[in-house]
């Protein structure tokens, strides 16, 4: 169904239930409570492995996009597998350095940097935790240099990080976001490559840029970076947007501008079990022989995946609390919702949902939504926000469900924790990592209390 992600016995006696890696997904449950985000660590050093493997022949620095789930412990994994990482935060910053991941093959991303963001990017002290920060072996921050590239966004950006740069006597990296101006074909909320988005600079205006940066001054313009939405299905956008990149460089090298660095960023679509996009070796497949020159031509190539590799590895689980039988459809509540996976309300985005052990035997082989088992009910699975559009899923036929029963929705690894919040006061879940039989918790699931605690610290006057 999905590697190290079915439904399987988890004993020789008993019927199948869903099992991540060796470990009972009930179980699991059971012991840390729901909402809860389960991780397999295998199926995430697969997915790396593979995304590595497929684009091998050109050799890229992979940065992986830690937006799409951030967990320290899921970045350690990462960083142990030699994977840079891209960050579009000061926070982000910080977690991606303590992962162990050397600044070097850090990339700061997004269009809003702060001044004190870029600070910390350049100088060595850890903006969370101060100058006596120490890194994951105990390095300390002072040492640790600055970010490898700047992924800049406007003219005002490119001053901003000069500026700082030469104040604190240490130079920076950069490539210039460009907007091609390339359709993604992605939901329009998750398209960044038009000119109508506030992201990237137009082509028109890189040239000038480039000239104006090319002498003195700290900030260093080294390379172009590019990001046109996510998830995108086809390679097509891709190669368009490589195609306007490589005009590009070739006007730049007339006027005297080497680029050494192009970062491609990341998007690469995902089976979540609707529309099948091309599987990653279809991306390399097509990319592969459109980078290969630029590569030869001593450009290093920078990827930036984040879904690809953490979207399968991770499963929601949820506790059904009731289910309601509505005039028309029923409803089944569980204590997930909008609030944990924000994805189907913001983006109308499709997660496969099914119990965990279904009665009667009625386990899938697939993600399809339609199953092919008769006595299903046809049912939203919704949440307990205060909001219409806090719902998981819509219109499913599901087997018959109980208060009690746990469901799992698939594909949750990727902008799910990292896109909960606390609206209507509901805590954030924990998350777990399973590595075979050993299921670890990662990160405690928030107490109530904390989301009050600041405001208590208040005093009133
Ligand atoms: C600049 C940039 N790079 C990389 C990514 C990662 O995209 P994905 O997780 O779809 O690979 C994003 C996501 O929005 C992004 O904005």
């Amino acid at each position: 169904m999905l590697p190290f992600i079915d439904y399987r016995q988890a004993s020789p006696d008993s019927s199948r239930t869903l099992m991540i890696d060796a470990c009972d997904a009930e179980a699991i449950a059971r012991e840390h409570g729901t909402p809860l985000y389960a991780y397999s660590r295998r199926a995430m050093v697969a997915s790396f492995r593979r995304f590595e493997a497929a684009f091998a022949p050109v050799a890229p620095l992979v940065c992986y996009a830690l937006k799409a789930s951030g967990n320290l412990h899921l970045l350690r994994v990462l960083a142990d597998l030699g994977a840079g990482m891209d960050v579009v935060s000061g926070g982000e910053l910080e977690r991606a350095w303590l992962s162990g991941s050397p600044m070097s093959k850090i990339v700061f991303a997004g269009v809003g940097k702060s001044e004190p963001e870029i600070a910390a990017a350049l100088s060595g002290s850890h903006s969370l935790l101060g100058a006596d920060a120490k890194g994951r072996r105990g390095e300390p921050v002072t040492g640790r240099g600055p970010v490898g590239l700047f992924n800049i966004e406007s003219a005002g950006e490119c001053e901003r990080i000069d500026r700082i740069a030469s104040s604190l006597g240490i130079d920076a990296r950069g490539c210039i976001r460009v907007n091609p101006d390339v359709d993604a074909h992605t939901h329009r909320y998750t398209t960044t490559g038009r000119s109508e988005n506030k992201f990237g600079i137009a082509l028109s205006e890189v040239p000038a840029l480039f000239a104006r940066f090319r002498n003195g001054g700290r900030l260093r313009l080294i390379g172009l970076h590019v990001h046109l939405g996510s998830p995108i299905a086809t390679p097509g956008p891709y190669a368009e947007a490589v195609a306007v990149i490589g005009d590009l460089i070739d006007r730049l090298a007339s006027q005297g501008t080497t680029i050494e660095v192009l970062n491609i960023g990341g998007g690469y679509g995902v089976d979540y079990g609707q529309d099948a996009p091309a599987a990653i070796e279809s991306f390399a497949t097509a990319l592969v022989p459109l980078l290969a020159p630029l590569k030869a031509r001593g450009i290093r190539i920078v990827m930036e995946p984040g879904r690809s590799i953490i979207c399968q590895a991770g499963v929601l689980l949820t506790r059904v609390q009731y289910v309601k039988q509505g005039r028309t459809k029923a409803f089944v509540i569980g204590d997930a919702g909008m609030h944990t996976l924000i994805r189907p309300a913001l983006y109308e985005a499709y997660h496969f949902v099914w119990p965990a052990t279904p009665r009667g035997g009625l386990t899938p082989g697939d993600l399809r939504e339609d199953q092919p088992f008769d006595g299903l009910i046809t049912c939203d699975v919704v949440g307990p926000v205060c909001e219409s559009s806090d719902f998981l899923a819509q219109g499913r036929r599901l087997p018959p469900l109980e208060p009690g029963d746990l469901l799992a929705v698939f594909c949750a690894g990727a902008y799910g924790m990292s896109m909960s919040m606390n609206y209507n006061d509901h805590p954030r879940p924990a998350e777990v990592l399973v590595d075979g039989s050993a299921c670890r918790l990662i990160r405690p699931r928030q107490r109530a209390i904390e989301l009050i605690a600041s405001e208590l610290s208040v005093e009133e006057r």
